[in-house]
């Protein structure tokens, strides 16, 4: 069993692992130990860099009781060309599951192929299911669930809105995503999801329509890894789709703003909103913790 993407999951098993966090969490912060993971040991395959996806699983695995082996691109064999099929053969010998943050989507899903152990989607340039499974955490304990809300994405649709796109499909929540034209979500994601899931999932013409009647204001950074290069198109072509206070006055009162982090104030969202009373990001980013140890328990136990 592998979590490559919100798609592979069924709604009651996303459920089940938000209820799990939750249980997890609540213990987690009352100090009661738990430690079903002694004696397991997970690699975590990284070529792009991370802040929170290396450290909350690396922290969630301790706190489980188990081991890590962190494994960066530049020391690596990975590095020097080894096939990616040839490495999933070997660790699979020695680890008991694995995180991979990876470029292409093909990669780790070349990876998975190999594997005989569960893979985990760490972020790749078309995903990023466990921040956004972190996301949904935070929305439910902020609003009590999410069948009747209303999200809005605004900025780039990258790994962050295709991943939400599959959330709102498979949760069935409305969506409605403002992109500049070029920088569109993955369109063979959108079809899927909007063909078979059960969320209301539209483009938006403006981001002032996106952002109108929304219980969430969502965004993410305008060149994400690896777009280095395009930098200085992208911050033409997003220029007005960012996240202010007047984003927040069409919003409905009491929307919450979300960010997966890391930010670039004064782009995509201003200072004062990131810093402001609606923004969550800070619990955003801890909910990574619980919600990859209900998804550890759930691959490795
Ligand atoms: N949000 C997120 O995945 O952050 P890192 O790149 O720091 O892991
Ligand atoms: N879209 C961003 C997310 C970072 C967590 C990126 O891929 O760089």
């Amino acid at each position: 069993m592998n979590l490559l993407t919100i798609a592979d999951l069924k709604k009651d098993e996303i459920d089940g692992l938000i209820e799990r966090a939750v249980f997890l969490k609540e213990r987690a912060l009352r100090g009661i130990p738990h430690k079903p993971l002694r004696g397991r040991v997970l690699g975590l395959i990284f070529e792009k860099p991370s802040t929170r996806t290396r450290v909350s699983f690396e922290a969630a695995m301790f706190q489980l009781g188990g081991d890590t082996i962190f494994i960066s691109h530049g020391d690596s064999q990975i590095g020097r060309g080894e096939p990616i099929k040839d490495t999933a053969r070997v660790m699979s010998g020695y680890v008991d599951g694995v995180v991979m943050r990876t470029f292409g989507h093909e990669i780790i899903e070349e990876y998975a192929g190999y594997s005989t152990v569960p893979v985990i989607n760490g972020l790749t340039d078309l995903h990023h299911p466990c921040q956004v499974l972190a996301d949904i955490l935070t929305v439910v304990e902020e609003k009590g669930g999410y069948e009747d809300l209303k999200v809005a994405w605004i900025g780039d649709g990258n790994n962050m809105a295709n991943s939400w796109i599959e959330a709102a499909s498979v949760l069935g929540f409305e969506l409605r995503l403002a992109c500049p034209g070029g920088y569109l979500p993955d369109e063979g994601i959108l079809k899927k999801a909007k063909e078979k899931g059960t969320g209301k999932i539209e483009l938006s013409g403006s981001v002032d329509e996106a952002a109108k009647g929304a219980d969430v204001l969502n965004t993410d950074v305008w060149a994400s890894m690896g777009q280095e290069a395009e930098r200085e198109g992208r911050l033409r072509a997003f220029k007005g789709y960012q996240i202010n206070e007047k984003t927040l006055t069409l919003a409905n009162k009491g929307a919450i703003v979300m960010h997966c982090l890391p930010a670039h104030r004064g782009e995509e969202i201003t200072d004062s909103v990131i810093e402001g009373q609606n923004s969550i990001v800070w619990r955003q980013a801890e909910n990574r913790l619980h919600i990859q140890k209900a998804i550890l328990e759930w691959l490795l136990v």
